[in-house]
């Protein structure tokens, strides 16, 4: 991973002095990044504009979206449980080339923990967000991925959605990030013969609404180090189940 960034450090010193298109070196990206007011999906906004991405971030209230609206990014309002919301953002972004989404929104959705007290209604809401939402949202954006050069699309995940590692609990949670997995091994499978790279990925636990006060990763330090494991993916990596360090997580 870092030979390659070594690569591109190296492809755009000799563009920067006169040998090589461009194109062919690193160039500020446009990424666009669901669930960004708060939490995971603000760090990401916050990292990736700081260092001259172009970003477009999501929020379904975006009058409320404060902090977002602070870094001077694009926002936009989607609601990725709702055809109508993620169309209406598509049809905004018409023409508009993205190299990047980031599939982050989600919820926790886990009032329950024993099977007897298990909310079947709760449970089909948290699959619309975790599960159907970033698939969703990927359909509909996948004229602007195409005409984008990244190719790129990461979903956020969780080890929670390891069904090895499943230690119990969190019925709703755990089934709809093993979901998440699934749909997006399926997506690699087929958008890898365009090129496409798309993962999952753990973010750790980090310290936001969802992960609560004790989490003991900062989000600063889990965006910081996915952003460095998603700037050094290969085609090889198409599919992939990774940790905000890099490390593969089994299914
Ligand atoms: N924190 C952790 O320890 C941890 C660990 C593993 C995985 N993850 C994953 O990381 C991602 C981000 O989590 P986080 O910790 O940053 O959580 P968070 O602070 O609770 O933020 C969740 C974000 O998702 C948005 N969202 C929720 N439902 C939505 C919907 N229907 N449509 C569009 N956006 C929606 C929220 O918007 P509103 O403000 O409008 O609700 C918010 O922006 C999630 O996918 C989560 O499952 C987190």
């Amino acid at each position: 991973m870092r030979y390659r960034f070594l690569i591109h450090i190296g492809l755009a010193a000799v563009a920067l002095f006169g040998g090589l298109p461009a194109s062919l070196a690193d160039e500020p990206q446009t990424v666009l990044i669901t669930g960004a007011n708060r939490g995971i999906g603000l760090e990401f906004a916050r990292q990736l504009s700081a260092r001259g991405d172009s970003v477009i971030g999501t929020a379904r209230k975006p009058d409320e979206a404060i902090e977002l609206k602070d870094l001077g990014v694009r926002v936009e309002q989607l609601d990725v449980t709702d055809s109508a919301s993620v169309q209406a953002l598509a049809a905004r972004l018409q023409g508009v080339p993205i190299d990047l989404l980031i599939n982050n929104a989600g919820i926790g959705g886990h009032t329950a923990n024993s099977f007897a007290t298990t909310d079947f209604d709760e449970i089909a809401h948290t699959f619309d967000v975790n599960s159907l939402g970033p698939m969703r949202v990927t359909q509909a954006l996948l004229p602007n991925l195409e005409a984008g050069e990244g190719k790129t699309v990461v979903k956020i995940s969780s080890t929670m959605g390891s069904i090895e590692q499943n230690r119990g609990g969190y019925y709703g949670y755990r089934a709809s990030k093993a979901a998440l997995n699934m749909f997006n091994k399926s997506l690699a499978a087929e958008l890898g013969k365009q090129g496409f790279i798309t993962i999952v990925m753990h973010p750790g636990w980090v310290k936001t609404r969802m992960g609560g006060a004790g989490a003991p990763v900062e989000p600063k330090d889990s965006v910081a180090g996915m952003i460095e494991v998603i700037d050094a993916l290969n085609t090889e990596d198409n599919g992939a189940f990774l940790d905000y360090q890099g490390n593969t997580i089994p299914w």
